[in-house]
């Protein structure tokens, strides 16, 4: 089989930076076609400049990095720099990245090279807040069906919320956003909490990443004991959830996770709840499944195949 053509929609972010490294040192199963910056953990010049640093760390200043919405549809924008730091990517000392970003708005991008590649051929990989996409969406309806499918992170339905006590971060930071995108029709695969608070970095899976003894695998130790610090205190819990990574190992390894066709449905209206992700878990309604909602990951098999792929980098 082909490798599988993906835009990378993203605002690294650690987590983040590990799903890129993954997807570019999976060239068999997943072709980059570029990537795709928004404000989210950090304002965008922050995560336009992060994702150009993590290309350069895997050796890849071939990829094109685009900048793209600097903040959500209709609200002002909410970071996260208490979990990721003031760069969004602190931890490891990594150099200012040389390659400079693409030309142009990274909703042109997806925009273009939608309408260029074959229609159902190019799977979205979305690890932020979903400016970016809906943007395109709304702008130009007919690459809609160009798309494959959309494999997220995002959203929660058991573990509920972590940026408010019923919201997760991707979600809330543009919850109008969410709700086109949820709306588009395609096949979406989301990656909620329920299933990223189990991939959890404890301290023999970072030993792991440490013993690749390359550039990579200390930056990928270093950038997850930052963010350990925060979650460990937050949840108690043996490490920190690597929450962006499991769509790109999806990717690779669907067979690593398990989940249910629901109707998903965005809360856009309640200041309570806002950004909350209604899954219909238990069928309880009679909306039609929208989404794939994953619950359950094979946590050993998904380290195991993130420590392998980041040691061919
Ligand atoms: C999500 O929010 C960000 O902080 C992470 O990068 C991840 O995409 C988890 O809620
Ligand atoms: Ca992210």
């Amino acid at each position: 089989m082909p490798p599988r053509k993906i835009i990378i929609d993203t605002d690294p972010g650690q987590d983040d930076a590990v799903a890129i490294l993954l997807a570019l040192a999976s060239p068999d199963e997943i072709e980059v076609l570029g990537i795709t910056a928004v404000a989210g953990n950090v304002p965008l010049a922050l995560t336009a400049k992060n994702a150009r640093i993590v290309c350069e760390l895997a050796g890849r200043t071939d990829v094109r990095v685009y900048a793209g919405c600097d903040k959500p549809l209709n609200r002002a924008l909410v970071t996260a720099e208490h979990v990721h730091g003031k760069t969004g990517l602190d931890g490891p000392v990594l150099p200012d990245p040389q390659m400079p970003l693409a030309d142009g708005h990274a909703v042109d991008f997806i925009i273009d090279t939608l309408r260029a590649e074959e229609p159902g051929t190019v799977t979205l990989c979305p690890l932020g807040p979903l400016t970016n996409i809906a943007t395109a969406f709304r702008k130009a309806p007919d690459i809609i069906d160009h798309v494959q499918e959309i494999v997220l992170m995002g959203g929660a339905y058991f573990e509920v919320g972590n940026i408010t006590p019923t919201a997760e971060f991707n979600i809330y930071v543009d919850p109008e956003a969410a709700d086109i995108v949820f709306k588009s029709g395609k096949p979406i695969v989301v990656m909620p909490l329920d299933v990223t608070h189990k991939a959890l970095v404890t301290k023999p899976r970072n030993d792991a990443f440490r013993a690749l003894d390359s550039k990579v695998g200390n930056a990928v130790a270093e950038m997850t004991d930052f963010f350990e610090r925060f979650d460990k205190e937050k949840y108690g819990s043996a490490g920190a959830p690597l929450h962006d990574p499991c769509v790109t190992a999806y990717l690779i390894r669907p067979e690593l996770f398990s989940g249910r066709r629901v109707n998903v449905e965005i809360e856009t209206g309640s200041d309570l709840t806002l950004g909350m992700t209604v899954a219909d878990w238990w069928g309880v309604t009679n909306r039609a499944p929208n989404a794939l909602f994953m619950g359950e990951i094979d946590a050993d098999g998904f380290f195991t195949l993130l420590t392998e792929r980041l040691a061919r980098l």
